[in-house]
């Protein structure tokens, strides 16, 4: 089923997709298929344009060229379709400090337009799910870094997106946490919901990810499962890695500490 397009139409799409800041493109020219049901890493180092190409994949962010679909819509010619289908968990939520999680449930529910009694109930079972049950009535400016990534989550599966964009989403979590939300996303997957990932972290990827893309300078310069990508030379992905992206952060380390 991984990776297997046979009969079964992506939930996400990129073609020739770009985005050109002056005279520096940032994406040029993605082509992308995620299937229902996938987990996927999109793995490069900083600067790659990952964070460029997710918005650009959500429409928040208009590319130069190139076209990206979400459940068959074009999200910049059928936005309202394509918008309904996603959810996004930015590197950076923005979490409203002056609710309590409870309330930003309910805030994303109306945002949404899930029905009530529908965003209760889903909304009591996110809470379980990520432990934050008994801190629910507290008011999210006071919870910790993981505490808020986690409730950013929450918020961002109440209306049951088939492609659910996360950016970055285990920085600064403990294990136990990265654990959780590991759990938590295949869950989501096996329900035949889309996950597209961004990470810098080879190990995240390792561990979370069916299939990988491997972005570099605004390219995916490898695609495949795991062992498709070892199948090419020996070695673990952090060795095949550095090896495409050029070695530069080894580079750049070895440099720097001289
Ligand atoms: N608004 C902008 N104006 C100009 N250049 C930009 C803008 N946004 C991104 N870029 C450039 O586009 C390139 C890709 O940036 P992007 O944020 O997509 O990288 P990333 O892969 O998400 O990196 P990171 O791992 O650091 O989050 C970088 O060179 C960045 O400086
Ligand atoms: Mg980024």
């Amino acid at each position: 089923m991984i990776g297997d397009n046979g009969g079964t139409a992506p939930m996400i799409e990129a073609g020739e997709l770009q985005k050109q800041y002056g005279d520096t493109p940032a994406v040029a020219g993605i082509n992308l298929a995620v299937y229902p049901g996938e987990i996927v890493g999109f793995l490069g180092p900083n600067g790659a344009g990952k964070t460029t190409t997710i918005k650009m994949l959500i429409g928040l962010l208009r590319p130069s060229a190139g076209v990206a679909r979400i459940g068959g819509f074009d999200i910049q010619r059928r936005p309202l379709q394509a918008k309904a289908l996603i959810g996004y968990v930015p590197d950076q939520p923005y979490l409203p400090e002056k609710l309590t999680a409870y309330e930003f449930l309910q805030f994303m529910a109306g945002l949404y337009r899930v029905e009530p009694a529908a965003a209760a109930q889903r909304g009591e079972e996110l809470l379980r799910l990520f432990n934050l049950t008994e801190r629910a009535d507290e008011l999210l400016g006071g919870y910790s870094h993981g505490m808020r990534q986690k409730a950013a989550l929450a918020g961002a599966l109440l209306h049951n997106p088939r492609a659910f964009f996360l950016d970055e989403p285990t920085v600064g979590l403990d294990p136990r946490s990265a654990r959780l939300i590991k759990d938590i996303l295949r869950g989501v997957a096996d329900r035949g919901t889309s996950v597209f990932m961004s990470t810098h972290i080879l190990e995240i990827a390792e561990r979370m990810c069916d299939r990988v893309f491997i972005i570099d300078k605004g390219r995916i310069i490898a695609a495949g499962t795991l062992e498709e990508l070892r199948a090419g030379g020996a070695g673990s992905l952090e060795d095949i890695f550095l090896e495409l992206t050029g070695g530069a952060e080894e580079a750049a380390i070895a440099e720097a500490l001289s």
